[in-house]
């Protein structure tokens, strides 16, 4: 009889030791994440990934929770009406077809212009932690109404462009649902495109697979290639969810950098000499698919600009092997893109000003 007791006893201290301590030792290690459907459809999080401390990070499944203002930001980024000609969107040279790029050296804009320097790709760009080469925007709603305004680029201006959109009824309609007035501003208009943007991540690479646990999505030579980018100390800058975005830099780190002296990066925001070609670090997600590399566009190459950035950042020469293992590293960052239904757009009507060329 009191052996039964002292065992019932013995069992509830243990089941309340369990109780109390497991949940504190279990949530030490990690806190909890996200569980969902994602693009692609298949669920992340959950399990405890054994690579959480890797220093870059998988990119979190991105939920839609503004549907409405979404799509119309996605209608304002496919407008050509935006632009003076009537010809140009956002996705003239961010385009969701080729990595969110052009693939051009330098973009061409309003009559056809050529643009002074290379233009980055908006997909995953909510990882920057500023906006274009030189960081002059601080955020994408910010950096949205650049475009529209720039005579080189979309040539409108702010006042034409909500003219435009103010005369079209529907438009007007939408405005209304998301922010609540008839009166369009340029500010909800780049309100609406930067929440479009930031749904163009890409999720599910190999390489964000393999940090989840998944240990054959890549290979021994990109695994190996992996390993020598953080020996080299290419993560030093090149780190987090964007394998980049993370800060601004020097081109020419370890050596000066003489293909492009015309271009000062950061000193333009700043004034300060030490920011003379500094540079914000590129995000290296899906880098196989928007060459050519750099401000500059200087090579089509990616091996190429891996060994640029050997010798210019960190002062050394990689063998080809090291490099090919580099590249093959680099190639696994390609993720699932954003799968985008055409827009159809709302006619224009007597109201609205017409497209002008010139
Ligand atoms: C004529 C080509 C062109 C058009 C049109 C255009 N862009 Fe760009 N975009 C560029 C170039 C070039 C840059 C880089 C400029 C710089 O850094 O000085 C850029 C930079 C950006 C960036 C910063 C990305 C980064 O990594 O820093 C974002 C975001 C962006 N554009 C979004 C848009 C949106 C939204 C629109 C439409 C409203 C648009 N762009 C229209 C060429 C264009
Ligand atoms: C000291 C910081 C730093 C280090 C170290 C570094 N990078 Fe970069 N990386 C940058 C900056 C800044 C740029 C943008 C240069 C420019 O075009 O102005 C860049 C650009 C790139 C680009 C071109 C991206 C594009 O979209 O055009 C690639 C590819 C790249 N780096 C890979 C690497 C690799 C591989 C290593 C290691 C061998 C490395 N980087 C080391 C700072 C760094």
């Amino acid at each position: 009889m009191k052996i039964v007791k002292f065992t019932k006893i013995c069992c509830l201290l243990v089941f309340a030791i369990i109780t109390i301590a497991l949940p504190v030792i279990v949530s030490a290690e990690e806190p909890p994440r996200n569980i969902g459907y994602g693009r692609g459809g298949r669920m992340q999080g959950g399990a405890i990934s054994p690579r959480s401390r890797e220093p870059i990070k998988p990119i979190p499944i991105s939920f839609d929770d503004n549907r409405a203002k979404t799509d119309l930001g996605k209608k304002l980024f496919f407008e050509p009406r935006l632009s003076k000609s009537g010809w140009i969107t956002c996705n003239s040279c961010h385009n969701l077809s080729t990595g969110g790029a052009d693939n051009l050296p330098t973009s061409i804009g309003h009559k056809w212009m050529l643009g002074p320097i290379n233009s980055p790709t908006v997909l995953n760009a909510k990882f920057n932690r500023a906006q274009f080469w030189d960081g002059r925007a601080k955020d994408l709603k910010e950096q949205a109404k650049g475009p529209i305004a720039n005579p080189m680029e979309m040539a409108s201006n702010h006042d034409l462009a909500v003219e435009v959109l103010q005369s079209i009824p529907e438009y007007v309609k939408l405005f209304k649902a998301v922010y609540g007035e008839e009166k369009i501003t340029i500010d909800n208009v780049a309100d609406a495109i930067a929440a479009f943007e930031e749904t163009l991540t890409t999720p599910n690479s190999r390489f964000d697979s393999w940090l989840n646990g998944y240990d054959d999505k890549i290979t021994a030579e990109e695994k190996s290639g992996y390993e020598l980018f953080k020996e080299k100390g290419c993560i030093s800058c090149h780190n987090g969810f964007g394998v980049g975005g993370n800060s601004f830099e020097k081109f020419g780190a370890a050596k000066p950098y003489d293909r492009d002296t015309q271009t000062l990066g950061r000193y333009n925001v700043t004034k300060d000499e030490r920011d003379k070609y500094v540079f914000k670090v590129p995000l290296l997600r899906n880098i196989e698919l928007t060459a050519p590399y750099f401000h500059d566009a200087s090579t089509w190459s990616l091996s190429e600009a891996v060994n640029v950035m050997a010798e210019y950042q960190l002062g050394m020469k990689l063998t080809n092997d090291e490099t090919n293992k580099i590249v093959a590293f680099l190639k696994t960052l390609t993720g699932d893109q954003p799968e985008v239904i055409f827009p159809v757009l709302p006619p224009s009507n007597a109201n609205t000003p017409q497209p002008n060329r010139n």
